[in-house]
Order: structure tokens, then sequence, then C-alpha cells
């Protein structure tokens, strides 16, 4: 079997990692890597590939950054020719970037078959593009590998035949249990000058928070009114907000004139981005973790540590039922509020949803080889 694995973007690698290495146990299936080139950047891409363990991409689309139609239509426009020359007989691909949907499509036009793995979330917001890239790419595969029960449901109420469905766990928890084992906690703890659970940890990238002054004026607004008020506790004189920047909001702030705003907040370190492992280990030691990301919901619930969530929704219900997620929006109080709990209140017990016991790869991998 010949399998051709798409990875785009930083939330892509620690979810193909383990399939590909998976894969490599079975002298049977032979596998090639495609990067589309979504994410080009050092920190947002090669150090992560290497970190994983993942192998250098055997082909690399470079399609770069660009608005969605164009950066959607350049892996297409690539990406074929790749598969007519390859001839895989199976795609697989990951999450809800652009690169995601392309490649599907592109896949499925050659009747190439297509496994998504991390199918049938849904946000229920079309506001989102990845609401757009899940509720296409979920339609056009052959195999729907999913995270949790929410996914199942919905999938079967958009008319997804229940033998293409196939709960299998976490792949992104299996990356993060087995790279938490190898952590040095302390060392990295050190090295940003932090104390255990006295500092939070922040990553915000979504158009809604920080395409537009207004909503990322608020979420500084935000920001400032919790570092005000975890001052004024225990926790106070050395608490940081370690905050790695997404170079999209990195550019917005300088765009909207909002650099020197943020750099007037007291404890807000701004950092670059992280190596995973560095930022595994900061989120696993975090006070509180913000964010605005879908991943990082799913990784606090499992490492047990505090999770804001600044949106209005999320496509991982889990992480709300079973985990440590809060959704809070731009709501200045109810970030403070929850964020204060977080810092001097009891820590939460990590949970493990079921299935995200590290053997998802595993799973997809024994059910790719029994059905192609
Ligand atoms: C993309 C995904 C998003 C995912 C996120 C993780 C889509 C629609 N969005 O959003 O789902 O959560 O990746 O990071 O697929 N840039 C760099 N270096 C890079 C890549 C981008 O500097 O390697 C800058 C460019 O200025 C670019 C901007 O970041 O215009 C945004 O990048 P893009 O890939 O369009 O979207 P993300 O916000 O990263």
């Amino acid at each position: 079997m010949k399998v051709i694995n798409v990875v785009a973007a930083r939330p892509n690698f620690m979810k193909v990692a383990p399939v590909a290495a998976e894969m490599r146990k079975h002298p049977e299936i032979e596998q090639r890597l495609v990067h589309t080139g979504q994410h080009y950047s050092a920190g947002l891409s090669g150090d992560f590939l290497r970190h994983l363990g993942l192998p250098e991409p055997d082909i690399n689309l470079e399609v770069g950054s660009a608005s969605h139609a164009v950066q959607t239509a350049e892996v297409m426009k690539r990406f074929e020719p790749v598969l007519t020359q390859e001839k895989p007989d199976l795609v697989l691909v990951v999450g809800d970037v652009n690169s995601t949907l392309a490649a599907a499509v592109t896949a499925v036009k050659l009747h190439v078959p297509v496994a998504h793995v991390e199918a049938g979330l849904r946000s229920f917001d079309r506001t989102m593009p990845e609401e757009i890239n899940r509720l296409l790419t979920d339609q056009i595969s052959d195999f729907l590998f999913t995270t949790e029960p929410s996914a199942e449901r919905n999938l079967r109420a958009e008319g997804i035949p229940s033998e293409r469905i196939h709960f299998v766990g976490n792949t992104m928890i299996d990356t993060l249990l087995a790279q938490r084992a190898v952590l040095d906690v302390d060392a990295t703890l050190a090295r940003y000058k932090v104390e255990r659970h006295a500092y939070a940890l922040l990553t915000l990238h979504r158009p809604s928070n920080v395409d537009t002054p207004e909503a990322l004026g608020e979420v500084l607004d935000a920001l400032a009114a919790l570092d005000e008020a975890v001052r004024k506790t225990d926790v106070g004189g050395t608490f940081r907000m370690l905050f790695p920047i997404h170079p999209r909001t990195e550019k917005n702030l300088e765009a909207f004139g909002l650099t020197a705003r943020a750099e007037g907040i007291a404890g807000l370190v701004l950092l670059p981005p992280l190596a995973y492992g560095d930022f595994l280990g900061l989120m696993s030691a975090a006070g509180v973790v913000l964010t605005d990301s879908g991943g990082i919901q799913e990784e606090t619930t499992v490492l047990g540590v505090p999770c804001l969530t600044l949106r209005e929704n999320t496509e991982r219900p889990i992480t709300l039922q079973q985990g440590t997620n809060v959704l809070v929006g731009r709501d200045v109080p109810r970030i403070v509020e929850h964020g204060l709990a977080a810092l001097t209140g009891d820590r939460p017990t990590p949970r493990r949803p079921d299935l995200w016991d590290g053997r998802a790869a595993e799973r997809i991998v024994d059910i790719l080889l029994l059905r192609t």
C-alpha cells in the first residue's frame, strides 16, 4: 500500500508524526511525506519536523501564504501532478487547515481514497475558515478517524455512513504522551525564568481575535486587567504571562499600532514561536493557559492545566465536559475571574478522555491495513 501523508501547518506535525512512525513498522506500507509549504518559517515548520522525528518531506509544494482562495488553489494545482506521478493508494490528511481541504479534494477527483484524521469536529460557526475546511473534507473522505464521541454524532447528522467513521482517539495526544516522558520541565522553567504554577501561557492567532484592532484591543484589555488583578494576590510579585506570538498576531499588533500597548502590560513577555518541547514544558507547569487554539484545549485537558479559551464556541466539547476548558470569549470580568481562580485555587485533575491513551495511530494504521 502506498500512502501519501500530507502536512502543511504547525498543528499538523504532531498529528501526523505518530501515524508516520506507526506506518514505518509495517514493511507493506510505502509512505511519502508531502509538505504543502503553507507554513514555512523555521519556528512554525522545520523545527517541528525535526523535533517530532518526522523525516524531511519527500516533496514540498512551497505554496506559502496567500488569501484563502489562492492558497487552496495553489495546493490543488501543485498536488495534482504529484498524485499523477506517485499513484498512491491513499492520501492521509489531518486537522482543518486550508491544505487539508485542498489535498483531499485533489485526491478524490483523481479517485484516490482519502483518510481524514480528526474528522467530525464542529464549532457550528461557519465564519471560521476551519469549519468550512472540516465540513467539506469530511464529506469527501473515505476514512473518518474521530477523536471524541461528538464527532460521530456530527458526521451521522450530516449523512455520512457509519462504516466510514472510526473512533480511534487522538494522535496529537499520542505525541504529547510520548514527548512528555522525555521532558525536563524544571530546566525549561529556569530558562524562561518562571515558577511552577505561578505564570500564564498565552497563544492567540484566530482571525476573529487578531484581525481587527477592536478585537485585538479587547484581548489586550483583558490581559492588562488579569495582570493587574493577579498582582494583588500572593502569586503577584513574580507573575508573568508568556506570549509566544504567532506571526499573524505580531503583524497585526504592529499594523494596528498596538505593540506599545502590549509592551505596557507589566507581566506580558513577548516571545518568538516556541519549539514543541519548550511549549509542552511550559504548558504542563503553567498556572493557567489562555488560548484560541483548538489543539491546546485538548492538551491542557490531558495535562490537568486550567485552560481559558478566548472564543465563543469550541469544536472540541469533550474538553468542556471532561477537561479543564472554559469558554471566556473576550469578556474581561470572566477572564479575570477564571484566571484568578486558576492561579490561586486547587489544581484540576488531569483527565484522559476515552481512547486518548497514546495508541490512536496504531488503531488508524490497523484499520487502514484491514480495509485497503
Ligand atoms: C493557519 C490555519 C489555522 C491554524 C494555524 C496554526 C487555515 C485557514 N488556517 O492559520 O487553522 O490554526 O495555521 O498556526 O488554514 N506566516 C509566517 N510564516 C509561516 C506562515 C505564515 O510568517 O510559516 C505569516 C504570514 O504573514 C501569513 C500569516 O502568518 O500571512 C498567516 O498564516 P496562514 O497560514 O495564512 O494562517 P495562520 O493564521 O497561520
